[in-house]
């Protein structure tokens, strides 16, 4: 951290007492003795946006991390002036500003605290640099909790921690680290059953301290730019995410192929080899989507080059993979090798599209294919340069999915593993140097190869993912956690990290499985394949340098079970696509911690271990060697055991048996769960009957199902289908209501419904309030299955004749 010695300041500056105020439709604007400006924006009932600026001069008003599409609009914004305090009151909270020293306190509409100010707004002015070291002290209430920020490979619950955000290549990161791959500078805070959320939109590097130098206080703070905050307001934690998602965007439905399992390696080469390993997975018949290369595909790791060697021919490679039901990632980096003939260097130098030092030269640094010059990404320019760069890889070869590495950026053999502080970047117009522009360049990067991707993939969907991001870059790309370590720590940072990204906006993530550098034990393995079917990316990926890591590396037991949880994944599909589309509509996280799902239940608060995947599956992981089983919170509510089906009452913890074999997972009571038939690939069959798990309960609960053609962009046009089902069950009778929206007709035409739990035996059957013999449903007592019309709004099932007709609900939901 910078000191105020090495700034050569003149310590803390505050703003003083208010002198005027103004206000418009929206915002209400302080100015106070001392040249301070303080801009209160009401985006939302429940968001403010706080600017202040030191000069009485607002920096010019850009930010990449705010999607422009998020929609603003509230209902109420009054403002009351009393004695030394001024109120700004919406539908949702009241925002009180003294106007003798600045400092805001937020409450709910019942003067609830939300949160307080300890010293407020202040800053040191930076002599070295120009600009202000701008800061922010908070009081923290006992008890508050904290969550958030990104992927920091750290402790869930952040309260106690003193953390920065700066993009770092961290190869084999190991557990507290601080500064990792990703800066999303938001949080979400939570007391007495209250949440809200604070977002920091300052790409240069930022600080937080929640209560670590002090027990009720809480800092945030940038070494430049604007203090420029967004606040959100829960009281759920769930209000406070999906707010802050959907104001900083949410990415398009990904292919659903994507969504299948990946499979990688530093590097899979020459060809004969990724052909080998593609017949290997379907002679097994372990499901697989898509063949990862990595940097050895290319020609001196020359960016959208070939090595003819050991890829002759490799449209026909791609075509031959694609045959077989396997699409082709490529890894592109940002460094370009110095070379006066390489095409891409020759352009890039011709156009002037480099980033250079201060005084003009060019910034020259080490990665891969040695000493390289690097585009400037946040020029809009270079940008369009680099997307239309895909045409031959992505239009012509036909890769289908582009992954983004070493863009932190990551240069080789330098202190500080990065660019220096005086190199310059374009910032779409708002000149800078490294300092603002660092933890912006790999979401800029991944922005132009996103739309590169997307435009030569048109009219399929494009696949991208990145390792560097910022908040907001979950617009453009998927992520994964970086460079981890094969070790039982990993596998539970795994957890916590894919965790902490789906509550910080950024659901598409998963981690290398299986680690990345050194090698995993068979055990180690089967276990992290039984955690990562559940995170929304699922792939292996591992330096090489350690042995094999393909599923078969390790005997027949464990190819055995981890292919019975992929084909899990597999089946499980529908159900994760269903929660796909909820987090790209509403930006609800594809994966929910404990604490998001009951905030009410303190239990939860330090509970990270368990999570639920989508809306109704409990997953806890086996993260340590040679156990049989563990201890596992369930929240309230009741569960079955997905493998037995044994009901346990939430609320409490119980022991859960965990032989090799059996991975801790549970389904919620009223529970509707969506599976298709096990494939070796998306859409290698037509899906003739789509199959529903029913989980009996007593009282009701609400499912939810999303269909589309899996690819394409139909899904915009209305041709989608969401459905709800509606479960009401009491001893005797179970009912169930669907109600569809959109436009889409699914190719199959038949349900199979397995019901779980029931508590009597099914005589009669109603379909639409019309009764149907057991047998024209093919119903097996057995195992309670049965095929079922797609199209139906009522199914019953009693244990006797009905009394009376139902009359069908309108779905309110
Ligand atoms: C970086 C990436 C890793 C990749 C390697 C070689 O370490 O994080 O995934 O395999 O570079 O490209």
């Amino acid at each position: 951290m910078i000191t105020s010695t090495e700034l050569e300041t003149k310590g803390n500056l505050f703003p003083g007492e208010v002198e005027s105020l103004e206000w418009d439709g929206n915002s209400v604007t302080f100015s106070t003795k001392n040249n301070v400006m303080l801009r209160i924006h009401v985006l939302r009932d429940s968001i403010l946006r706080f600017r202040y600026a030191t000069d009485g001069i607002f920096e010019n008003d850009f930010s990449y991390a705010i999607d422009k599409d998020s929609m603003h609009g509230f209902n109420k914004f009054q403002i009351e002036e009393a004695p030394f305090v001024i109120t700004i009151i919406t539908s949702k909270i009241k925002c009180k500003i003294s106007t003798t020293d600045l400092k805001i306190g937020i409450y709910d509409l019942q003067d609830n605290v939300i949160v307080e100010e300890e010293m407020g707004f202040h800053w040191e002015e930076s002599f070295k640099y120009g600009g202000n070291f701008v800061k922010m002290n908070k009081t923290s209430v006992d008890g508050e909790n904290f969550f958030g920020l990104g992927d920091k490979p750290t402790n869930f619950n952040l309260k106690g921690k003193k953390l920065s955000l700066w993009n770092k290549d961290q190869f084999a990161f190991n557990k507290d680290l601080d500064e990792l791959y990703k800066a999303v500078p938001f949080y979400t805070a939570l007391h007495s059953n209250i949440a809200y959320g604070i977002f920091f939109d300052n790409s240069f590097r930022t600080h937080f301290d929640f209560c670590q130098e002090k027990r009720n206080e809480v800092k945030f703070w940038a070494e430049g730019g604007e203090m420029n905050y967004y606040f959100i307001y829960g009281p759920k934690i769930a209000d406070v995410v999906t707010s802050y998602t959907h104001l900083t965007g949410t990415p398009g439905m990904p292919p659903m192929w994507a969504l299948g399992y990946h499979q990688s390696k530093w590097s899979y080469f020459p060809e004969s080899r990724v052909n080998e390993l593609a017949a290997k997975f379907r002679e097994l018949q372990f499901p697989c989507d898509a063949i990862h290369l990595d940097i050895d595909y290319m020609e001196d790791y020359k960016c959208f080059t070939w090595n003819k060697r050991h890829f002759p021919n490799p449209k026909l490679m791609v075509e031959n993979l694609e045959e077989k039901g396997f699409k082709t990632v490529v890894i592109i980096d940002p460094g370009i090798k110095i070379e006066a003939d390489y095409k891409i260097f020759k352009e890039a130098l011709e156009n002037d599209y480099f980033c250079r030092r201060a005084d003009g030269p060019f910034m020259r640094g080490k990665v891969w294919p040695g000493e390289c010059y690097f585009p400037d990404f946040t020029n809009p320019k270079v940008r369009e340069w680099w997307a239309g760069l895909f045409k031959e890889l992505v239009g012509e070869i036909g890769v289908k999915g582009v992954w983004n590495d070493m863009n932190e950026p990551a240069v080789m053999e330098v202190p500080g593993k990065t660019f220096p502080m005086d190199v310059r970047h374009n910032y779409d117009g708002n000149y800078c140097s490294h300092r603002k522009a660092h933890n912006v360049y790999g979401m800029q990067m991944a922005r132009a190869t996103h739309h590169g991707v997307q435009k030569y993939t048109f009219p399929k969907r494009p696949f991208t993912m990145t390792r560097a991001n910022f908040a907001g870059g979950q617009r453009y790309c998927a992520t994964w956690t970086g460079d981890n370590i094969a070790s039982w720590e990993h596998l539970w940072l795994a957890n916590t990290q894919v965790q902490r990204l789906c509550l910080s906006g950024m659901s598409f993530t998963g981690s290398d499985i299986g680690g990345f550098a050194e090698q995993p034990s068979g055990e180690l393995f089967t276990r992290w394949i039984q955690l990562g079917i559940f995170h929304p990316f699922c792939r292996v990926h591992s330096s090489g340098d350690h042995g094999n890591q393909e599923p078969w590396s390790f005997g027949e037991e464990v190819l055995n079970i981890t292919r019975e949880y992929i084909r899990l994944r597999y089946q499980l599909l529908p159900y994760l696509y269903t929660a796909f589309y909820q987090y790209v509509e509403e930006g609800i996280p594809i994966l929910k911690p404990l604490v998001y799902f009951d905030q009410e239940d303190v239990h939860t608060y330090y509970r990270s271990d368990e999570f639920i995947f989508g809306n109704q599956i409990l997953v806890c992981p086996i993260q340590d060697a040679n156990v049989q089983g563990r201890r596992v919170y369930f929240p309230r509510g009741k569960w079955y055991n997905f493998w037995n089906d044994e009901l346990l009452t939430g609320g409490k913890e119980y022991w859960v048996d965990a032989p090799l074999e059996r991975s801790p997972i549970f389904v919620k009571e009223g529970a509707i769960i969506p599976k298709f038939p096990v494939q070796n690939y998306v859409d290698e069959i037509e899906i003739e009957a789509l199959f529903l798990d029913v989980y009996y309960k007593d009282g009701s609960e609400t499912s939810i199902l999303y269909e589309d053609a899996h690819d394409g962009y139909d899904y915009k046009k209305g041709r989608y289908s969401f459905k709800t089902f509606k479960f009401r069950g009491k001893p005797g009778e179970i009912v169930i209501q669907q109600h569809k929206d959109g436009k889409y007709i699914t190719s199959y035409n038949y349900l199979k419904l397995r019901i779980h739990g029931l508590p009597f035996e099914i005589e009669k059957a109603y379909l639409d309030n019309e009764e149907v013999s057991l047998k024209s449903l093919d119903y097996n007592p057995a195992d309670r299955t049965m095929k079922i019309p797609k199209m139906f709004d009522l199914l019953q099932f009693t244990s006797a004749v009905k009394a009376d007709r139902i009359e069908i609900e309108e779905n309110t939901d």
